[in-house]
């Protein structure tokens, strides 16, 4: 379980984030929407430890992990699927997920088999170059390579932004296999809010750097985050 609580970040004068807490439970998808600029990658980065935060604290598993680097929270079993994707395009696609096996133990080194039957796409294009894939390709490549280790928490930044509607029903029925597993904890970004309430247990809008409406499955209403996220 991941508890993010109480967090300031400030990109040097410019507040990013007012005390924003938020949790993520195994099997759950919990979803955080809000419109451009208001913190969203911010919190990611947060959580993956690409930027520091100036006070408040996260905490995974009962362990506090403010105060690790980046490749100390992977091996804690924190993945990564950046807004943008950032695949290496020179790379292949087989070498692009293999870059995903730095946090594990040698023994582990392997693709899991799941990474292709949930997009076989990537199993037909192991030897291509990241960079020839479609955008929606890349997008499955950087969500298969963040599987490559096995991750507890899941973290994705707007999986689904330029991405042609055959695709994100891949991407959704990927996500909706790895809640189903039970011990994934999965934080999704969107602003595509259709697709947040087909996956999500729980929901946060953030503006300007603060959550200000939350909900859940039970007393979900599209049309108030909608009307939250249009403020
Ligand atoms: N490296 C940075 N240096 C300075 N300001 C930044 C930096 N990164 C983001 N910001 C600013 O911080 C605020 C939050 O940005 P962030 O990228 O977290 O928003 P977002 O919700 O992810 O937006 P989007 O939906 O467009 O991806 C914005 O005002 C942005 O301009
Ligand atoms: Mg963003």
């Amino acid at each position: 379980m991941l508890e993010v609580k109480d967090i300031n970040l400030f990109y040097g004068a410019a507040q990013a984030l007012r005390g924003v807490s938020i949790a993520a439970e195994p099997g759950k998808v919990t979803c955080v929407l809000g419109r451009n600029g208001v913190g969203k990658t911010s919190l990611l980065r947060a959580m993956v430890g690409q930027y520091p935060i100036s006070s408040g604290a996260i905490v995974l598993d009962g362990s506090d992990i403010t105060g690790l680097k980046p490749y100390e929270r992977a091996r804690k079993g924190i993945g990564f699927v950046p807004q943008g994707r950032e695949i290496f395009p020179l790379l292949t696609v087989e070498e692009n997920l293999k870059t995903g096996f730095g946090p594990l133990r040698r023994e582990d080194k392997h693709i899991p088999d799941d990474v292709y039957s949930l997009f076989p796409v990537l199993q037909s294009m192991l030897g291509r170059r990241g960079g020839d894939l479609s955008g929606g390709q890349q997008q499955q490549l950087a969500i298969g390579r963040a599987l490559v280790m096995r991750p507890k928490l899941l973290l994705l930044d707007e999986p689904t932004e330029g991405i042609q509607p055959s695709i994100i029903k891949d991407i959704g029925r990927a996500i909706s296999y790895l809640r189903n597993l039970g011990n994934i904890a999965i934080v999704l970004v969107e602003q595509y809010l259709d697709f947040a309430c087909e996956l999500g247990d729980s929901f946060a809008v953030m503006d300007r750097g603060a959550v200000k409406f939350t909900c859940d499955r039970s007393n979900l209403d599209a049309s108030e985050i909608s009307r939250q996220m249009a403020l």
